[in-house]
């Protein structure tokens, strides 16, 4: 971490900010005349004002001019704190975090294409609106760190220069131009200017959504039941509830999950708290048994009218493992899902419908697969499940079908196929990082879908029929880069569930010139029929370094549904 005297170096070179010890500045109105949002918490006012000076219309210098996540929030009061020597302590921290994210937020359609930074997703995502810009501010962090702020235009360029003062790598890595032009461009403005010039115009401190959201915005009436529907990774479908309970005040709550992994069978059993930021925005954490080791954080959003509350909850120390969740109001029935969602023709398998609150008792009449598929007998009828012996015809028509219980639509279909004709491994590519020495392991969790050729008989066509999750043998191959390529004898190993880990990082003196043991292979699983067929497929796995640098790496406060870095590396993303 750099020292308080670089750091003050580093605040006197933002001649337009504010430098620590010095007497509060006036909150300057906005170029373009832009009009900041008041201070109105006294909380807020007494922390902050010894630099960021409130005037007569009780603008304060900087913070009325941004809107931002309760990460956003959380980040710039962390910085206070670390180098700009604000004194703060974690629960009043706590409060203007609330404050600042319900006043100063964002809209729900503002925060939704960035929603995977707050969630964590490992994804690809590129920003379409201006490639340059991108090309600017997305090689130290995410560009969802950028599209979930709003800002007014000087707000935009003072963030540059925070970027200047603290980070002067960034002249180098970012801001100035280096490199050749790309051929053809007539913009010959220096990236900076570009990047405020485009920010300023799409991610303003005013928008109609933010307007029309203050005016509805309201802690939201989320106690009760909830239907739980998920996906794990590595784990598969999760069907449940959640009881969601009041907690001390109208933003907080309280919660208890209660779940089935269709698979296994296995039930988990969470207990957790939370606060609605922005009268939409959830941050959890839950726990099984109160026991650390397995903590989940959840984000997520309360969906306008109140009926779906949806998004991830997660865990490891790179946010890798989790499921995506969707909480569906459950005052009465709700079909959740099926397990398995596909069946062999001229066979007979055991479905699960998943619901809540679905009735007991039901009978063979109550369910409809569709033609050519015909229900033997109820196995269990309970009100949260309905398991049936159902056989597929032979002559039944390959394809999907919808599925009704009691004439009400089941979420999904159940897929009728001839043969399994290919697997396919997903993630398609994925990358994991060293870890275990003086960083966490960065792990990935493969796994296998089958598919169907369908009608046409031919792979990768329009009428292929996906079949869900299979159980394949893993293993892994040389991704052939350069000659004697060996990096599979050094990334590390994939266990028998597809969960690839990866090997020590640091140096290794066994490898040629010391190498850290990265590297890029091929995940192979292989699934076998009865008939001892073997299918196989494979996806791209790039074994690189750990992350050195992760810009949130103060121990100062904790939100709830963010971790203390410390406390994740300690774990060192175990799960
Ligand atoms: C001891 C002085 C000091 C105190 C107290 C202080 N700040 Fe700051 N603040 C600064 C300085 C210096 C900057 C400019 C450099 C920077 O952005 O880190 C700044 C910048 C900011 C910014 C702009 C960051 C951005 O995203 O561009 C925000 C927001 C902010 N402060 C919020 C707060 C809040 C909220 C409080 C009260 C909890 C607070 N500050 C208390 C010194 C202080
Ligand atoms: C050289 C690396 C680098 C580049 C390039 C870079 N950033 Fe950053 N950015 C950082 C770091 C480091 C932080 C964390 C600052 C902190 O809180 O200590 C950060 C923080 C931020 C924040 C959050 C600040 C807050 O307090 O809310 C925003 C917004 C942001 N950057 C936008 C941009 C934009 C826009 C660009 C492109 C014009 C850009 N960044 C390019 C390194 C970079």
């Amino acid at each position: 971490m750099r020292s308080l005297a670089a750091a003050a170096a580093a605040a006197l070179l933002l001649s337009a900010a504010l430098s620590p010890g010095t007497t509060a500045q006036e909150p300057e109105r906005d170029d373009n005349g832009a009009e900041g949002i008041p201070v109105t918490d006294q909380t807020v006012i007494d922390a902050c004002q010894r630099c960021h000076a409130v005037d007569d219309d009780g603008l304060m210098s900087r913070v009325s001019f941004m809107r931002k996540t309760p990460e956003g929030w959380q980040q710039s009061i962390r910085r206070m704190v670390t180098l700009n020597e604000a004194e703060l302590d974690p629960e009043t921290a706590r409060a203007i975090v609330r404050y600042l994210s319900d006043k100063h937020g964002v809209a729900p359609e503002e925060l939704r294409p960035g929603r995977f930074e707050v969630e964590r997703r490992l994804i690809d995502w590129s920003y379409e609106a201006d490639e340059d810009v991108e090309d600017t501010c997305s090689q130290c962090h995410s560009m969802g760190r950028v599209i979930t702020q709003r800002r007014t235009r000087d707000e935009w360029k003072l963030l540059m220069a925070m970027h200047r003062g603290y980070y002067p790598l960034s002249d180098t890595q970012g801001f100035r131009r280096f490199g050749p032009p790309r051929p053809g461009a007539t913009d010959s403005r220096h990236p900076m200017d570009k990047a405020v010039a485009h920010l300023s115009g799409v991610f303003p401190l005013k928008t109609d959504e933010w307007t029309s959201w203050s005016a509805t915005m309201r802690p939201p009436r989320v106690a009760g039941t909830w239907a739980l529907k998920g996906y794990e990774p590595g784990m598969g479908p999760i069907y449940g509830t959640v009881e969601i309970a009041a907690g001390a005040d109208a933003t907080s709550f309280t919660s208890t999950a209660r779940y089935t992994y269709a698979r296994s069978g296995e039930g988990v059993e969470r207990s957790g708290r939370s606060i609605v930021y922005t009268g939409y925005q959830w941050r959890g954490r839950s726990f099984e048994d109160g026991d650390d080791e397995t903590e989940l954080r959840e984000v997520m959003m309360v969906e306008r009218g109140w009926g779906e509350i949806n998004g991830r909850w997660f865990a490891g120390a790179y946010d890798e493992f989790g499921p995506d969740v969707a909480l569906l109001r459950a005052d009465g029935p709700v079909l959740l899902g099926l397990h398995p969602v596909s069946l062999k023709s001229g066979t007979s398998g055991t479905v699960t419908v998943h619901g809540v609150n679905m009735g007991v008792g039901l009978g063979v009449g109550d369910v409809d697969f569709g033609p050519g598929v015909e229900v033997a007998r109820v196995v269990k009828s309970e009100s949260h499940m309905l398991s049936v012996k159902v056989t597929a015809s032979e002559d039944a028509v390959p394809g999907a079908r919808d599925v009704f219980l009691a004439g009400r639509p089941v979420p999904g279909q159940l897929t009728v196929y001839e043969k399994i004709d290919r697997i396919a491994v997903t993630p398609e590519w994925g990358m994991a990082r060293l870890g275990g020495g003086a960083f966490p392991k960065g792990y990935v969790q493969f796994e296998a879908v089958a598919y169907s050729d369908g009608p046409d008989g031919k792979p990768e066509t329009g009428d292929d029929l996906e079949l869900g999750h299979v159980d394949v043998t893993w293993s892994m191959e040389e991704y052939s880069a350069v000659f004697d390529d060996d990096d599979i004898k050094y990334v590390g190993s994939l266990d028998e569930d597809g969960l690839f880990m990866p090997a020590l990082d640091g140096p290794n003196t066994d490898r040629t010139g010391q190498r850290n043991n990265v590297g890029d292979v091929w995940v192979v699983g292989t699934w076998s029929g009865a008939d001892g067929e073997e299918l196989r497929g494979r996806a791209h796995l790039i074994v690189t370094v750990p992350l050195y640098m992760r810009w949130e790496p103060w121990r100062v406060m904790e939100l709830p549904g963010r971790p203390t870095i410390g406390g994740d590396r300690d774990r060192g993303g175990a799960r």
